[in-house]
C-alpha cells in the first residue's frame, strides 16, 4: 500500500509538470511567438488575405485559430448568441438517422452511432463452458507470477474496465507506462492495445500474462496453475473434453469471456433507439455540438465511438521524459509516429484519468484541451524527421465555457 502511494504521488507530480508544460508552455509560449510573428503580417496585408494565408499556411496555429473564427450559425440550429433550444428538439426526434448529419471530414470513415451489438448467446455447451472458465480465468490472481494480480485488477467492471489508475500497477507493484485501457472496444477491434501491436485477443492475452509490468509470468507457469485447480476441472472437461488444457485453450477461453464484455446500458443507449426526451436541453445541446461543431465524431463514431484507428491528437510528448510514440513503436512506421487507437467513449465518465498515459484528471479540463486542438510538437520536421504530426481532422473547435459544460454533460451519459 505504502509503494502503490509514493507511485501515485509521483504519477501526481509527473501530471502537474506536464500540464504546466503543455498548457504553460504551449499555450504561452507558442502562442506568444506564432502569434508575435504573424501579427506582424496582420499590420501589413488586407484582414481577409491574412485569414486565408493563416488558414492555408498554417491551419494549426494559434494565429489561424483566432482568425478562423467558427461561427454557430455554420450549423444547424446555430445562432450568432448561443442555440435555438426549440429547434434542437425538433431536429433531434427519433433515432440517429433522422438527426442533423455530423461534421465528417472528407473522405473521413465514420459510421452512425447504434446501440452496442448484443453477446451472441453460446452456441452449444461447449461453448457456454469455454464462456464460464474464461471469466473465472479473468478474477483468477494464480495467472500472475506470485498469485497477487487478475486480470480483473486492472480491468475493474465499475470502472469501465480500466483501473482508475494513470498507469497501471503490476505484479511487484513495478508501474507500466501507460493506463489500462477499457475493454468495451476490444471485441470488435481487430487491431488491441493503445498501439494496435497484439492482433487477436488470444495474442493480447498472452502479452498480459507474460508482460512483466503486468502478470509477469511464464504461459507455461499460469497454464499449470490452471490445470492444477480441481475447481475447473468439469469446465475444462465440457469445453475441451479434457482434464488438462494447453496455452491456447487457456488464452482461447479467456478471450471467449472479454468477447462478452458490453458497456452497461444508459442513457445514450435510450437515445440512440430514438427516445431523446430524456436529455435535458444541456445534454442535448452536447450531443449536437458531438456531432457536429466539436468534430467529435471525426474519430469516435459507430456503436462503441471508435473507429478503431490510429491517430495523433498532439500527446506523444515528443522528445520529453514522457515520450510515448504509441503505434511507432509497434510498426516503426514514420507515418505512425504518435498515434494512438481511438478509444471508445463508452462509459467515459468511469474511465479516468483519461489518455494512454492517464495525464488528465479533469474531464472539463480535458476539453478546453480539445478546445485549443490538443497539444502542439514543436521543432522544424525539415530537420527531424522524427516529429509526430498531428492528425489533420484535429482542429480548435472554438467551444464558449456553456459549450464545454454541454459537451461534458453528454459524455457524461455515454
Ligand atoms: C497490471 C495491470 C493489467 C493486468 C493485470 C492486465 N491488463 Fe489488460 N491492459 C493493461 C494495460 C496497461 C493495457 C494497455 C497496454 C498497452 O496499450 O500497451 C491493457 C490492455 C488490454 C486489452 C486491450 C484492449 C483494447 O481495446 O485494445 C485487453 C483486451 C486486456 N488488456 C485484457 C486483459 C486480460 C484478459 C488480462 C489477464 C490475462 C489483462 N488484461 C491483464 C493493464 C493490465
Ligand atoms: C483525430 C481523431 C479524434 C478526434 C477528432 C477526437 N478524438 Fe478523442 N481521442 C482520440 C484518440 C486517438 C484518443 C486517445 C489519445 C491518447 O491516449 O493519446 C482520444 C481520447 C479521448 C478521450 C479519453 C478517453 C480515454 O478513455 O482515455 C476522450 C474523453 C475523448 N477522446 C473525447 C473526445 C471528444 C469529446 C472529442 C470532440 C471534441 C474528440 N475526442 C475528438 C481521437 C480523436
Amino acid at each position: 500500500m505504502a509503494a502503490l502511494f509514493t507511485y501515485e504521488k509521483k504519477v501526481k507530480i509527473n501530471l502537474t509538470k506536464s500540464m504546466r508544460y503543455m498548457c504553460g508552455f504551449v499555450c504561452g509560449a507558442a502562442i506568444f511567438i506564432v502569434a508575435s510573428n504573424a501579427i506582424a503580417q496582420v499590420v501589413r496585408a488586407p484582414a481577409n488575405a491574412t485569414t486565408k494565408l493563416a488558414k492555408e499556411a498554417a491551419p494549426n496555429t494559434a494565429v489561424a485559430r483566432l482568425l478562423n473564427v467558427v461561427s454557430n450559425e455554420n450549423f444547424e440550429c446555430g445562432m450568432q448568441a448561443g442555440w435555438d433550444t426549440p429547434c434542437l428538439r425538433e431536429s433531434y426526434q427519433g433515432t440517429p438517422e433522422h438527426w442533423p448529419r455530423p461534421v465528417i471530414d472528407s473522405g473521413k470513415f465514420w459510421q452512425e452511432m447504434t446501440g452496442v451489438p448484443d453477446v451472441q448467446p453460446p452456441a452449444n455447451a461447449k461453448d457456454a463452458a469455454k464462456r464460464a472458465l474464461g471469466a473465472a480465468l479473468f478474477f483468477d490472481p494464480g495467472l500472475s507470477r506470485k498469485g497477487g494480480v487478475a486480470c480483473a485488477s486492472c480491468h475493474q467492471s465499475d470502472k469501465s474496465f480500466g483501473d482508475g489508475l494513470a498507469l497501471s500497477v503490476g505484479e511487484d507493484k513495478l508501474m507500466g507506462r501507460r493506463r489500462a485501457q477499457t475493454l468495451f472496444a476490444a471485441p470488435f477491434a481487430d487491431k488491441l492495445f493503445w498501439d494496435g501491436r497484439a492482433g487477436s485477443l488470444e495474442e493480447q492475452s498472452k502479452g498480459s500474462i507474460q508482460n512483466p509490468f503486468e502478470m509477469n509470468n511464464t504461459l507455461d507457469t499460469a497454464v499449470a496453475h490452471v490445470n492444477a485447480q480441481p475447481q475447473y476441472k468439469t469446465l475444462m472437461n465440457t469445453a475441451y473434453g479434457l482434464q488438462s488444457i494447453s496455452v491456447d485453450d487457456m488464452v482461447a477461453a479467456i478471450a471467449s469471456f472479454v468477447r462478452t464484455v458490453r458497456p452497461p446500458k444508459t442513457v445514450a443507449d435510450q437515445v440512440i433507439a430514438g427516445d431523446t426526451k430524456v436529455l435535458t436541453d444541456q445534454q442535448l445541446l452536447g450531443l449536437h455540438l458531438f456531432r457536429t461543431k466539436a468534430r467529435c465524431m471525426n474519430c469516435h463514431s459507430g456503436p462503441l465511438l471508435t473507429d478503431n484507428e490510429f491517430h495523433d491528437i498532439g500527446l506523444s510528448f515528443y522528445s520529453r521524459r514522457n515520450q510515448d510514440l504509441g503505434r511507432f513503436e509497434a510498426t516503426r512506421d514514420k507515418d505512425d509516429l504518435g498515434k494512438f487507437r481511438t478509444p471508445s467513449l463508452r462509459g467515459v465518465i468511469h474511465a479516468g484519468p483519461w489518455m494512454h498515459n492517464g495525464l488528465f484528471p479533469d474531464m472539463p479540463g480535458l476539453m478546453r484541451l480539445y478546445n485549443v486542438g490538443m497539444g502542439v510538437v514543436g521543432g522544424d520536421p525539415a530537420k527531424d524527421p522524427y516529429i509526430p504530426s498531428k492528425s489533420s481532422h484535429m482542429k480548435a473547435i472554438q467551444l464558449n465555457a456553456q459549450e464545454i459544460d454541454a459537451l461534458v454533460e453528454w459524455l457524461r451519459v455515454l
